[in-house]
């Protein structure tokens, strides 16, 4: 086990840490949004959106009263929307059962929606000075390098030995900055290609570099391979408005709006009629619009994006809903619904002479 990690790693940070919008305060509030902001997204990506995010909900009061749709709209772009519903939930528990306070522990923590050994531990010890460890992507690095820990972290467990690492790592004094200085130290000396190790503070520590291993360890996970998917997305036109569908739960981008979907290539008029998702609306021949490639997790998908104008409107539901197209920029969208929406936008602004040369009746 390294020893004497935390004496040069605080001093390297002092020096070169970076300085990132939530770490102007140590508020549980703000350390929690961003930390969530923080699980699947980029730190460069999270900046804007983190204080996007703080202007309109500065505190865990004005987000447990905002609504779902507020919360999702801010969120759009950042992905896994799961997250933004679980963390509009935890802050109704905060202030509903613990008085707009959070929990003092890792593990009351823990009890919040959301809210895993991860994120527990870094509100724990940014936040609340708690000599609790931190495992991710970037600490995940370096205490494997740091160790000489070169067995597969992938898989259920696999991460184990690395926690129990960093719980031995982690100093009393001064945690939250020891936690995030090896998150910065990973993100900018210890990278997985080509780390600078003439710059690191922990070098004459670090057994992978003493054993020249630094490359190999830690041990490449396999790569989940990637499938392809071929979607249509439908823009479903009538007197001047679009038809939208709210995704379901279960599906990819649960509770965002959509255009609908057909399975398969550009639709052709036949299958257009015949689709289960279309009939309501007795739908003309499809015109194209463009075509969009998307990726969602290990799916790689080509999505054909059409247009039809609809004879009837169909039933009004709640998740299926027809909008002006200038509406469309007040709804939480899934992405390549914000990019079709964009289409459409830019259809209207070039004029009749494109769009409505076919939909005139439509636009
Ligand atoms: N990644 C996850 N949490 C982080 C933090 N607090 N600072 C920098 N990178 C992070």
């Amino acid at each position: 086990m390294p020893r004497g990690v935390a004496r040069p790693l605080l001093a390297w940070f002092a020096r070169a840490g970076r300085d990132l919008p939530w770490r102007r305060s140590r508020d549980p509030y703000r350390v929690w949004v961003s930390e969530i902001m923080l699980q699947q997204t980029q730190v460069e990506r999270v900046k804007d959106f983190f204080v996007r995010f703080l202007a309109a909900f500065p505190d865990v009061h004005s987000l447990a009263a905002a609504n779902e749709h507020d919360v999702l709209r801010l969120w759009e772009g950042l992905g896994y929307y799961r997250r933004a519903r679980q963390l509009h939930a935890a802050a109704r528990i905060v202030v509903a059962e613990h008085a707009g306070t959070f929990p003092r522990t890792a593990a009351g923590l823990r009890s919040l929606p959301g809210i895993g050994r991860y994120t527990a531990g870094a509100i724990a010890s940014i936040a609340l000075d708690l000599p609790e460890p931190i495992v991710e992507a970037n600490s995940r690095r370096v205490i494997a390098r740091l160790a000489g820990h070169a067995g597969r972290l992938d898989g259920p467990g696999g991460d184990e030995p690395i926690w129990e690492i960093a719980k031995a790592l982690v100093p009393r004094k001064n945690p939250g900055r020891f936690n995030q200085a090896i998150m910065d130290l990973g993100a900018l000396v210890c990278t997985p290609d080509r780390p600078l190790c003439n710059a690191c503070p922990l070098a004459g520590l670090c057994a992978a570099h003493a054993a020249g291993r630094v490359s190999e360890i830690p041990a490449k996970a396999a790569r989940p391979a990637m499938k392809k998917l071929r979607e249509t997305a439908v823009v479903v036109r009538r007197r001047g408005r679009v038809l939208v569908t709210r995704r379901r739960a279960g599906e990819w981008w649960a509770g965002l709006w959509d255009f609908p979907r057909l399975r398969g290539k550009a639709a052709q008029p036949g299958a257009m009629a015949a689709a289960k998702t279309l009939e309501p609306f007795s739908c003309g021949p499809p015109r194209r619009l463009g075509r969009i490639s998307h990726t969602v997790t290990n799916h790689k998908i080509t999505l054909d994006v059409v247009e039809c104008v609809a004879a009837r409107a169909g039933r009004s539901e709640p998740d299926r809903i027809w909008v002006s197209p200038a509406k469309l920029a007040g709804l939480a969208m899934t992405s390549p619904g914000r990019r079709i929406a964009r289409m459409i936008e830019n259809e209207i602004a070039a004029g009749p002479s494109s769009a409505g040369r076919r939909n005139r009746d439509s636009l």
